[in-house]
Order: structure tokens, then C-alpha cells, then sequence
């Protein structure tokens, strides 16, 4: 791999100890993936943010790299934390992870990570545009910034995104290349589905593609003009974990993507695939082994609610109250969970008996029950092995089994 010379001398010490670490790490990477040189990021998403993915090991090096005086060299957001920094004990968090938690925090934060501890940071937090090399790590960030934003990443593992941050540097591989950009599937979905499609929609459909695409890069045809944010952010997530697809090009949405000829540079598809409805239909099902809409917990926010998420939801619940025996849950970010307080919305879902959660994601939320709804067709999921029996609704349908009984 070409090594310039500032790259050489942050390898070989002259910046200090933890460039060096860092830059060992990402060469060391880039000759597995066979890069041919290091790219200048301008922007790093560190997945790495929670005690609970990176536990002792990671935390030594975190802190290692920050006590040797390491700083970060490009703006860093901080993906979901192990816990709720203000709630962990009402969430009976155990006080060591706490603690570990806090060490971690304290470590990025000084060496300058903007504590956003979002899995959304592209709607709170960071700041990126069409054509930037940028280094994120968790998969629905990752599809994001490469669909919808047009910046591009590959998708970081954990620690590799920090050492990224320190010498603001990643191995030229993967989705930063021209040519693993290209379109190779093109999926059709019908236009009249795609009309009427909501959130939860959004995340079947980026499922089916995803499970279909596998490592492959999707063109999607006919997305309305009027898809919204928080729709793209379902497709991105579910997308990733069907598959492992970190770039789709949705003509329309996608900068470099403005028709299907656009996202194929004029070659022709691999393949060419009509989306019907029964296959959408088919795919909600395998994600709902749920057998009736009466679940132990309902949760909301994977990835992280909006404030219009929020707001729509404190709509649905005003005047009603959530069942005794169900936890309704929503996981956001402080920065939505703080606007939308200021609107009252926090207020009306939590007298309600929701309870909105910040900063953590709910894998370490420790839920008791035994069955789950989610809006989420990641969620869905991923926690099928957490769970003996999971439910895909959108959030109608999850307030509706939510609160049933007492309207
Ligand atoms: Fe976010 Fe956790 Fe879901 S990080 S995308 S809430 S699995």
C-alpha cells in the first residue's frame, strides 16, 4: 500500500503514541482488504461508543489512546452508549457497567467526540455532504451517509473507526472505490405499493432487498419525491441486517444516482427483479412470529425516533394510557429526546406510560418479558433470539396493542 509521507510519520511515532497505534491498525487493514493507499476522511461515526460492544479490551485501548494524548483529527459522533446517562439506575443498569461506561465516555469525549450517542447521527449531530470521504461504523449510518447522503464510507468496525478519528485517515477499499459503486440488481417495486408505503413498510422492503442483494449494491426504481427521512432511515437499517448492504442506489433519492442508467454507468443489471406485493407480504410475516397483538414489551426506536417521530407519537397516545402489564419503550437521541421535551412531547408519552429512553440502544436495555413489538423490521430481527415470540406493526399498531385495553 503507498504510504505519503505525513502517512509515514504518523506510523512511525512522529505524532505521538497513539497516532502510531492508531495508523498500525489501518495499515494493517488495508493490506488485509488489499487497499492501494490511505484516504483522507473528513468526518468519523464511531459504532465503538458502547462499553457493551468494545468491553474491557476495548475500553484499555480507548483509554490508552487518549492517555497518550491522542486528539481526534476530524469532527466524531458517538454511536448509542451502553446506557441512559441520566436513567441507568431506574433502568436497573448494573452499576460496573455504569462506571465502565463512564470511563469510556470520559475517554472520547477528551479526545474530542461530540457525545451525540445516537445510531442517527445524520439527523442529529453530524455533518456531512454528497462526494466526502467520511469513516462510519454502524450499518444503518452507514447505508445512510453512502445512499441518501452520497458521502462515502465503507463500513467501519468497532475501534478501527476510532483509530480513524485520530489521524483522520482510512484505507482506500470497499464503497470508497468508483467501481464498487456500481448498480448490480435492479428491484421494481410496484409504484402503487410504494404510494401507500409507511415507516414500517420502508423497513420490509429494504429487508426483502437486503436478504436478495446480500454484499451487493441495489438500485431501487420508482421511490416517491416525497419518501421521508425517517422512511430512508427504516429501508438503511433493515437493508444492512437482511443483507449486509451499505450502499442502495434509490433513483431519485441517491446524489449519484439521479435515473437507473445513472446507477449502472450504462452497463446492464445483473438481474432484474419485479417486487410483488405477496413477496412484501411474505417477508412481514417472516419477520412476526408473534401470534396475537398483546406483547409483553413495545419499542420504538431502532434506529433512534425523530423529534417527528416522537411528536407523532405523543399524538396517538394523548389522552390514553398504556396497559399495566406492557412497557412501551422509545430509544432516541438526547438532541431529539431534548426538542421534542420543549414541544411537550416526552410529557405526553410518558403520562401516558411510555417511557423514552436516550443515549443507549435497547440491546442493553435489560427488558423483562417475554414478547416484543416494534415498529422496526431491524429490530424485528435481530431480536427474534432475545425474544420467544416477536410482532412487526407500524406505530399505530403499536399503540394500538399498547394501550387496547384502557381506551
Ligand atoms: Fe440503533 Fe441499536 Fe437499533 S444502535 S439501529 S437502536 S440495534
Amino acid at each position: 500500500m503507498f504510504l505519503t509521507r505525513e502517512d509515514e510519520a504518523l506510523s512511525n511515532g512522529e505524532h505521538g503514541e497513539g497516532a502510531e497505534i492508531a495508523m498500525s491498525v489501518l495499515v494493517k487493514l488495508g493490506e488485509m482488504y488489499g487497499a492501494d493507499k490511505m484516504l483522507n476522511v473528513e468526518n468519523v461515526h464511531i459504532d465503538g461508543a458502547a462499553y457493551g460492544w468494545i468491553n474491557d479490551s476495548g475500553l484499555e485501548l480507548v483509554e490508552r489512546l487518549c492517555n497518550s494524548g491522542a486528539c481526534f483529527r476530524v469532527p466524531a459522533t458517538l454511536n448509542p452508549s451502553s446506557i441512559d446517562f441520566d436513567m441507568w439506575k431506574e433502568l436497573k443498569v448494573p452499576s460496573w457497567v455504569a462506571e465502565k461506561q463512564f470511563r469510556l465516555a470520559n475517554a472520547l469525549k477528551k479526545m474530542g467526540a461530540t457525545p451525540t450517542w445516537t445510531c442517527a447521527p445524520y439527523q442529529y449531530g453530524a455533518d456531512i455532504r454528497f462526494g466526502q470521504n467520511v469513516a462510519w461504523g454502524e450499518s444503518n449510518a452507514v447505508g445512510f451517509a453512502n445512499t441518501v447522503v452520497g458521502a462515502r464510507t465503507e463500513r467501519l468496525g468497532d475501534l478501527a473507526d476510532v483509530c480513524s478519528a485520530i489521524v483522520g485517515k482510512y484505507p482506500n477499499f470497499g464503497l470508497y472505490r468508483d467501481e464498487n459503486r456500481l448498480g448490480q440488481i435492479l428491484f421494481e417495486p410496484s409504484k402503487k405499493d410504494l404510494e401507500t408505503f409507511d415507516q414500517t413498510d420502508y423497513g420490509i422492503l429494504g429487508f426483502f432487498i437486503g436478504s436478495i442483494a446480500e454484499a451487493k449494491v441495489p438500485v431501487v426504481s420508482g421511490i416517491p419525491k416525497n419518501v421521508t427521512t425517517d422512511q430512508l432511515k427504516s429501508y438503511c437499517a433493515a437493508a444492512a441486517v437482511g443483507g449486509s448492504v451499505g450502499l442502495s442506489h434509490l433513483c431519485g433519492v441517491t446524489p449519484e444516482a439521479k435515473t437507473v442508467a445513472d446507477a449502472f454507468h450504462g452497463s446492464r443489471p445483473e438481474e432484474r427483479i419485479t417486487i410483488e406485493t405477496d413477496q412484501l407480504e411474505q417477508t412481514r410475516q417472516k419477520l412476526s412470529t408473534l401470534k396475537r397483538d398483546d406483547p409483553d414489551v413495545i419499542c420504538l426506536g431502532c434506529p433512534h425516533c425523530s423529534v417527528q417521530e416522537l411528536t407523532r407519537l405523543a399524538r396517538l397516545l394523548k389522552g390514553k394510557k398504556v396497559k399495566k402489564d406492557v412497557r412501551l419503550l422509545i430509544l432516541t437521541s438526547r438532541a431529539a429526546k431534548t426538542l421534542a421535551a420543549e414541544m411537550g412531547a416526552v410529557e405526553t408519552i410518558e403520562s401516558s406510560g411510555g417511557k423514552v429512553i436516550a443515549d443507549t440502544c435497547w440491546n442493553f436495555v435489560p427488558f423483562e418479558g417475554k414478547t416484543l413489538m416494534t415498529d422496526s423490521a431491524k429490530m424485528a430481527w435481530v431480536s427474534m433470539s432475545r425474544f420467544a415470540e416477536v410482532g412487526i406493526g407500524n406505530m399505530d399498531r403499536c399503540v394500538e396493542a399498547a394501550v387496547r385495553a384502557m381506551c
